[in-house]
Order: C-alpha cells, then sequence, then structure tokens
C-alpha cells in the first residue's frame, strides 16, 4: 500500500493542493506533479547544487526535502523569479557575461545568486566563489558565473 497525504503549498504566489506519495520529494513533486520543469535534478543527494530554490526565505536542496514537508510552505523556483529588481538584475548579468552554456546548473545557480545579494553579499570575488561553492557547474569554469554576481552585487540595479 502507498502511504499518501495532502499537502498545500504555495508555489511561486499559486496555491496548490495535491495528494502525494509521502516518500516523494519536493524537486520531484514540483516537476511531475505541478509541471514546474526549470529547476533541474542532478545528483539527487543534495551534492550538486542543481535543485536549489528557495522556501521561506531560505534556500534549500529540494532532492533533500520531501514533498510533504513543503506543507504551509512557500516556494519560489525559476519560474517565479521577478521581473524587476535584483532577480532581473542577475539574470541580464548571466546573459552579459556569458554565465551559461548548458544552462543546467543556471536555476539554482541564480537561486544561490540571489540568497547571496539578498543577503547583503558584497561585491568580493572570493566570497561570492564561498557562497556558490555547493553549486556545481560542468560548462563555464565559474569565473564568468562570479563575474556576473560581482557586477550585480557593486552596480545593484540599473535605473
Ligand atoms: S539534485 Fe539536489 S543537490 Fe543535486
Ligand atoms: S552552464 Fe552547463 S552546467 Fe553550468
Amino acid at each position: 500500500m502507498v502511504d499518501t497525504k495532502t499537502i498545500t503549498v504555495t508555489v511561486n504566489n499559486e496555491e496548490y493542493t495535491s495528494t502525494v506519495n509521502v516518500r516523494k520529494n519536493l524537486i520531484d513533486y514540483l516537476r511531475e506533479d505541478l509541471g514546474l520543469t526549470g529547476s533541474h535534478v542532478g545528483c539527487e543527494h543534495g551534492v550538486c547544487g542543481a535543485c536549489t530554490l528557495d522556501m521561506n526565505g531560505q534556500t534549500v536542496r529540494s532532492c533533500l526535502i520531501l514533498a510533504v514537508q513543503a506543507d504551509g510552505m512557500e516556494i519560489t523556483t525559476i519560474e517565479g523569479l521577478p521581473s524587476e529588481g535584483i532577480a532581473e538584475e542577475l539574470k541580464k548579468s548571466f546573459a552579459k557575461n556569458n554565465a551559461l552554456q548548458c544552462g543546467y546548473c543556471t536555476p539554482g545557480m541564480l537561486s544561490s545568486a540571489l540568497e547571496y545579494l539578498n543577503n547583503g553579499g558584497r561585491a568580493n570575488k572570493e566570497e561570492i566563489r564561498r557562497h556558490i561553492s555547493g553549486n556545481y557547474c560542468r560548462c563555464t569554469g565559474y569565473q564568468a558565473i562570479v563575474e556576473a554576481i560581482y557586477d550585480v552585487a557593486e552596480n545593484g540595479v540599473s535605473k
């Protein structure tokens, strides 16, 4: 018998009520049940950062969280990042600095970068590197990603 539970989760400002297998993890729930495939699955054990997203104001590894643990929580995925402010500036800076190639790491990377900047992260490349050290990128060599975050930390939101 499969154990299920009904949960209500707010994702990108929309409320969803679903009955889920209690063993299903959050990333699979978002991708398979809600069709939000922007967050990616890499290692499935909390190492690569591809599944990073925001839950109640903190970045989390959504492969390490069960969907039932997200009951009552507010989640923001790449699909729900605002088209204004720091989030938009970061997206533009990633494009301008060529900070993505295949883009597989990008949703998680943006989530971590946003957390850094929203918590007063400074224009300091060493600190930026440390903050994104839990997000793997197999393409860029990281330099362009660090530059992209650095530019936003230094210049803020353009008028
Ligand atoms: S898929 Fe979650 S950390 Fe790699
Ligand atoms: S852009 Fe391909 S893994 Fe980062």
